[in-house]
């Protein structure tokens, strides 16, 4: 199922607001070095699903100061960092495609591309640091400090196979901080009802758990294709995700064996089709997606404390579309 604006109802409440993101984005390199301005324009040129800025537009709907141009600040500051914390995360993971595109790393080199990454946060930052309200301020910086603790806990955790706590830890930092920031700082922003703006967090974060884990399935059952990103990324570099653990506790037997496999980094292709065929026969993938669904259930859940509008159903779609989607 793929995510263009026409195909899912949720965006339509939200149009004129991603339209006029999209028309920011695209001027975000404007006057800028212009290796940056290329950058930019491969960027931006061809919009991803922008699940993050509709979370945004639909979460400030729940408070009296929707409507205001702060909130397309907003959504746009979350974007970039959304887009600098990928640009970074190519180069760490050595990936060459994202969006059926090459990566800025793969197009330019990892150095243009750190610099890339770095630009664009520091646009990000300049856009949420004129919010007027102090504490959406302090929420975005929080959740850049949570997207470098997740990723640092990635690359530089200890090499052993993560318990699931700890991989749900991880993934609560590195992605579902931003969805919860998506939804609880809009809602802030607009001055919603402090019951409301918590609703919103925690429907944001059981959200991005969900994502997350969705994510982590199609990374080994995916169609490249469809995914625009190459399929066994994780497991090619040796970084243990939700289906995987539950793969491993399954076969292992406890001998440790197939963990230190699947662990390894640079692995030879016959080795890394050999582990993908592994884990596919087993429940792993299959109990990853349940725990994705019991994610989903809970933000669903959170959803109930705030007043049934239009924004409230199609919140709900997009917590659908995120555990039912193939990219
Ligand atoms: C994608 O995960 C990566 C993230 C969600 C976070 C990356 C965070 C950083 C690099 C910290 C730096 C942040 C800033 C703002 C500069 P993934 O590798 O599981 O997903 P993928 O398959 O789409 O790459
Ligand atoms: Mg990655």
């Amino acid at each position: 199922m793929r995510a263009t604006r026409a195909s899912h109802p949720f965006y339509a409440l939200v149009e004129a607001e991603l339209e006029e993101l999209q028309r920011r984005l695209q001027g975000v390199g404007r006057g800028a070095h212009p290796t940056f301005a290329a950058a930019v324009a491969h960027l931006f040129g061809s919009p991803g699903k922008l699940l993050r800025p509709t979370l945004v537009f639909l979460s400030a709907r729940f408070g009296p100061g929707s409507s205001q141009r702060m909130i397309v600040d907003l959504a746009e500051s979350l974007e970039l960092v959304h887009t600098a914390s990928l640009v970074h995360d190519d180069i760490v993971d050595r990936a060459e495609v994202r969006r059926n595109l090459p990566t800025v790393n793969a197009v330019w080199d990892d150095d243009v591309a750190l610099i890339v990454g770095d630009y664009l946060f520091a646009k990000a930052y300049a856009l949420a640091a004129v919010l007027p309200k102090p504490e959406v301020i302090a929420m975005v910086a929080q959740t850049v400090f949570a997207l470098c603790d997740g990723e640092l806990a990635e690359v530089s955790g200890d090499r052993g196979m993560p318990t699931e706590e700890q991989y749900l830890s991880r993934i609560e930092l590195k992605t579902a901080s931003l969805y919860a920031a998506c939804c609880q700082g809009a809602a802030l922003l607009a001055d919603a009802d402090p019951e409301h703006v918590a609703a919103l967090g925690a429907f944001g974060t059981h959200l991005g758990l969900a994502f997350q884990i969705t994510d982590d399935v199609l990374d080994l059952v995916g169609e490249e294709n469809d995914l625009g990103k190459e399929v066994g990324r994780d497991l090619a570099e040796g970084m243990p995700t939700l289906p995987m653990i539950y793969a491993v506790a399954e076969l292992d037997g406890g001998r440790h064996r197939l963990a230190q496999r699947v662990m390894a980094p640079d692995k030879t292709p016959a080795e890394l089709a050999e582990l993908l065929r592994a884990i596919r026969g087993s429940r792993g993938i299959e109990r990853a997606r349940e725990r994705a669904l019991a994610f989903h259930d809970i933000a669903v859940r959170a959803l109930e404390a705030l007043p049934d509008r239009p924004e409230r159903v199609a919140l709900r779609e997009i917590a659908d579309f995120v555990v039912s989607r193939e990219r």
